[in-house]
C-alpha cells in the first residue's frame, strides 16, 4: 500500500514513537577510547596538549590512570593504549621493551581499575627512527616477514602487561597468525586479537601522526596499507586474518568506509569494530568551533550512523563526551 494509505510520519511525531520504533542503539559500554602516552621528565609536563587534536593530550603514565578513571566512571568498555617512547631506533625496541610507556601505563591502568579494559595497539611506527609500521631492507622496502617476530614480541609483552586485548594495526601479512601462535606459546592463549584487517592508506590519519609523532621520514604507507578504492580486497584482508585466528575485526578509517563495515560484518560473522580516526575527530572539532555545526548532534549522528552500518565496537576520541551525552539523554 502506498500514499494515502501509508504514511511514514505516523510513527515520528512524537519522541514517544520515534524511540518505539529506534532501530539502533548507542552505549558507552560500546566506545573505546585512544591514549596517548609519552615518557614522563621533569621537563615534560604530564598533560601535553595536541594541536591538531583540541581535546586531546599526550599523558604520562599517571596522568593516563587518571584519564582511565574517567572513562570508566563514564561507563566505557575499554582505553587503546598507543605509546610516544621518548628514544627510537631502526628496529623500533621500545615496541617490546617491559619498561616501555605502553607496557607501563597497562599495568597501572590494570592495577587501578580491573574492570577497564586495556588494548594494546601492536605497531612499530611509534618506536622506529623512520616512522615506518615495520623493519626496512636495504632497499628502504618494509620487510614483511622480518617485522612478524618484532609484533609478536610486542603482542606478548602488551599481554605480560596486562593488556586485556592486543590490536595489530601494522598491516603485515601473517601477522594474525604469528602473534596468535606467540602469545600461545607464551601462555597467553586467552587474549583476543582484534585485527585491524581493512586499515586504508587514508589522509585522515595526519593528526594522529601528529600526536604519535609517526609519520613515516620518507615515502608513505601504500606499500602495506589498502588502496581506498579497493573494497572487495577489504574483504579478503578480512577473511585472511579471521583464518589466522581473529577474535574481532577493524575498519579504518570509519566515516567514508560504511560498506566495509557492512560486507566485512557480513562475510566474517565476527564483531566488528570501526576506528572512528584522528582527521575525522579533527573535522568535526574544527567545523564546531567555527560554529558551522552542533558538535553534540554531529557526534551523535556520526557514532549512531557507524552502529547502523554493523559496528559493534566503535574506537573514538569523541569517547568521553559521548558517553556524557548519552547519559544526560537518559
Ligand atoms: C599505526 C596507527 C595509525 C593510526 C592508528 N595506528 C597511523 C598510521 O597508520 O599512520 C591512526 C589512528 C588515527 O588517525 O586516529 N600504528
Amino acid at each position: 500500500m502506498a500514499f494515502p494509505q501509508t504514511r511514514m510520519r505516523r510513527l515520528r511525531a512524537t519522541a514517544g514513537l520515534r524511540g518505539l520504533v529506534r532501530e539502533t542503539d548507542l552505549r558507552a559500554g560500546q566506545l573505546v577510547l585512544p591514549l596517548f602516552v609519552g615518557e614522563s621528565t621533569p621537563a615534560q609536563p604530564s598533560r601535553q596538549p595536541i594541536a591538531t587534536m583540541p581535546g586531546v593530550e599526550r599523558l604520562s603514565v599517571a596522568a593516563a590512570v587518571e584519564e582511565a578513571a574517567e572513562a570508566a566512571a563514564l561507563g566505557i568498555a575499554a582505553v587503546m593504549l598507543f605509546g610516544v617512547p621518548a628514544e627510537k631506533d631502526e628496529h623500533g625496541s621500545g615496541a617490546w621493551d617491559e619498561d616501555g610507556v605502553v607496557q607501563l601505563a597497562t599495568h597501572a591502568i590494570k592495577q587501578a581499575l580491573p574492570e577497564l579494559l586495556v588494548i594494546g595497539d601492536v605497531c612499530l611506527c611509534e618506536y622506529t627512527t623512520h616512522g615506518h609500521c615495520g623493519v626496512l631492507r636495504a632497499d628502504g622496502a618494509v620487510d614483511n616477514d622480518a617485522t612478524l617476530e618484532l609484533l609478536g614480541r610486542t603482542a606478548v609483552s602488551q599481554a605480560r602487561a596486562g593488556a586485556d586485548l592486543v590490536a595489530p594495526s601494522d598491516m603485515m601479512d601473517g601477522r594474525v597468525a604469528a602473534i596468535r601462535e606467540e602469545l600461545d606459546g607464551e601462555g597467553f592463549s586467552e587474549t583476543p586479537i582484534l585485527a585491524y584487517s581493512a586499515k586504508f592508506a587514508s589522509a585522515f590519519y595526519g593528526p594522529f601522526r601528529e600526536a604519535a609523532d609517526s609519520a613515516p621520514a620518507f615515502g608513505d604507507r601504500r606499500g602495506y596499507q589498502m588502496d581506498p578504492a579497493n573494497g572487495r580486497e577489504a574483504v579478503r584482508e578480512a577473511l585472511l586474518d579471521v583464518r589466522e585466528g581473529a577474535d574481532m575485526v577493524m575498519v579504518k578509517p570509519a566515516l567514508a568506509y560504511g560498506d566495509l563495515i557492512r560486507e566485512i560484518k557480513r562475510a566474517t560473522r565476527l564483531p566488528v569494530a570501526a576506528y572512528n580516526v584522528s582527521g575525522e575527530y579533527a573535522m568535526v572539532k574544527a567545523a564546531a568551533a567555527a560554529g558551522y555545526l552542533d558538535e553534540r548532534a554531529a557526534v551523535l549522528e556520526i557514532l549512531t550512523s557507524l552502529r547502523r552500518a554493523g559496528a559493534d565496537t566503535i574506537v573514538t576520541y569523541h569517547a568521553k563526551d559521548a558517553a556524557r551525552w548519552l547519559a544526560e539523554q537518559s
